[in-house]
């Protein structure tokens, strides 16, 4: 039987498997002040057997939302509605963890009633358009933070952190990927700054190291873990010499001692490899599977030693009880990703559990 079935530490936490429930966007936050519902419990709760869950990316300020009726944990009303999701997996014995994400250049005006623009390193536009209440629409030159500025974010993220953990999370994801506000920073075309904060590599990855730091210090190093998306092209982000910058931000995280790293690995696997050698720490990794989504055989890079865990999204969507099927060697639901953005019960807590005990 696979070492995937066994426990793990992840921090200052035991997993009881190492099958990870990776952070999905379902832009169903309808409760007010774009707050989780009753129902986003319901879907949490039904797959508290995986190893750790990651929840959906949520804004750690009003600003760094990206998307509609994503959640956010910036407000008091957020934390009260938060409780009910983090109860309900701690009821069936599992962890959860929230992932923090700042959409940074990649936001839109239209998300906040037209009165905020959205923040990045430089003021450079994305090519490409973000989905908006109002249908898909350009992005928007951004505001290039200053220093005060990047101060402030950074104090966002340790706040939404301090948030999450009186929420009842175990602890926060910091998202560094999918060409959002970390990412921003640690590209080479987003990033044009000429100060700390920017150029060489190791300025490139600071706002990253400050915002882990920052976050560390708020809730305990061994409750934090940061995901990267190292070689996608996504949100247009261009990474010239992206071996150097990966390598670079986790010789700067070492020493934070952080929970975990989340590898959602792109294509170039080579560089998966580099960053297993230089990471410290626990690895989660996402593999990189082109034209499929993560499957079963993935496991199997668990007992090789190329990951202490395997996160899957799209299975998870579609199987509540996905360490079991795994176990079982399926069957398998099959996720209808024309429900995964929005919409009701319908494609989110309706994929049936395998029957029997
Ligand atoms: C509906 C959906 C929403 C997603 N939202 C997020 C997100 O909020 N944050 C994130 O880091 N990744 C997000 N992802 C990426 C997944 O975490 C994962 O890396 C990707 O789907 C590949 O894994 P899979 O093959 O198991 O689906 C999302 C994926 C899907 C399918």
């Amino acid at each position: 039987m696979s070492t995937a079935f066994e426990p793990i530490t992840i921090g200052r936490y035991t997993a009881r498997n190492r099958v990870v429930m990776a952070p999905m966007t379902r832009n169903r936050a309808y409760g007010p002040g774009a707050s989780p519902t009753r129902l986003m419990a319901t879907y949490y709760a039904q797959r508290a057997d995986a190893g750790l869950i990651i929840t959906e990316s949520t804004q750690p300020s009003p600003i760094g939302q990206g998307f509609p009726n994503t959640p956010g944990l910036h407000s008091a009303e957020q934390v009260e509605a938060w409780r009910r999701v983090t109860a309900g997996v701690h009821e069936r014995n599992g962890l959860i963890f929230a992932q923090l994400m700042h959409a940074g250049r990649v936001g839109h005006p239209s998300l906040h009633g037209g009165t905020l623009t959205p923040v990045g390193p430089s003021p450079v536009k994305a090519a490409g358009t973000v989905f908006t209440m109002d249908g898909p629409q350009e992005f928007v030159t951004p505001r290039a933070l200053d220093r005060v500025g990047i101060r402030e974010t950074i104090e966002d993220f340790a706040s939404a952190a301090r948030n999450a953990i009186e929420a009842g999370f175990d602890g926060v994801e910091l998202h560094a990927g999918s060409g959002f506000l970390l990412h921003q920073f640690l590209s080479t075309n987003a990033n044009q700054r000429d100060d700390e904060w920017g150029g060489s590599a190791r300025g490139r990855g600071r706002f990253s190291v400050e915002v882990a730091r920052a976050v560390a210090d708020a809730v305990g190093a061994d409750r934090v873990g940061l995901r990267i998306w190292p070689s996608h092209v996504y949100n247009d982000i261009v990474e010239d010499g992206h071996h150097d910058t990966y390598l670079a931000l986790l010789d700067a995280l070492n020493p934070l001692g952080l929970a975990y790293l989340h590898i959602a690995e792109g294509p170039d696997t080579e560089l998966t490899h580099r960053l297993r050698e230089r990471w410290t720490g626990t690895l989660i990794l996402n593999p990189y599977t082109p034209g499929a989504f993560t499957g079963p055989e993935s496991l199997k890079l668990i007992d090789s030693g190329a990951a202490d865990l395997i996160s899957y999204a799209s299975l998870f969507m579609a199987n509540p009880d996905l360490p079991r099927r795994l176990r079982a060697g399926g069957p398998f639901n099959t996720p209808d990703f024309s429900r995964a953005y929005g919409g009701d019960h319908k494609g989110y807590t309706d994929y049936p559990p395998l029957p029997g005990p």
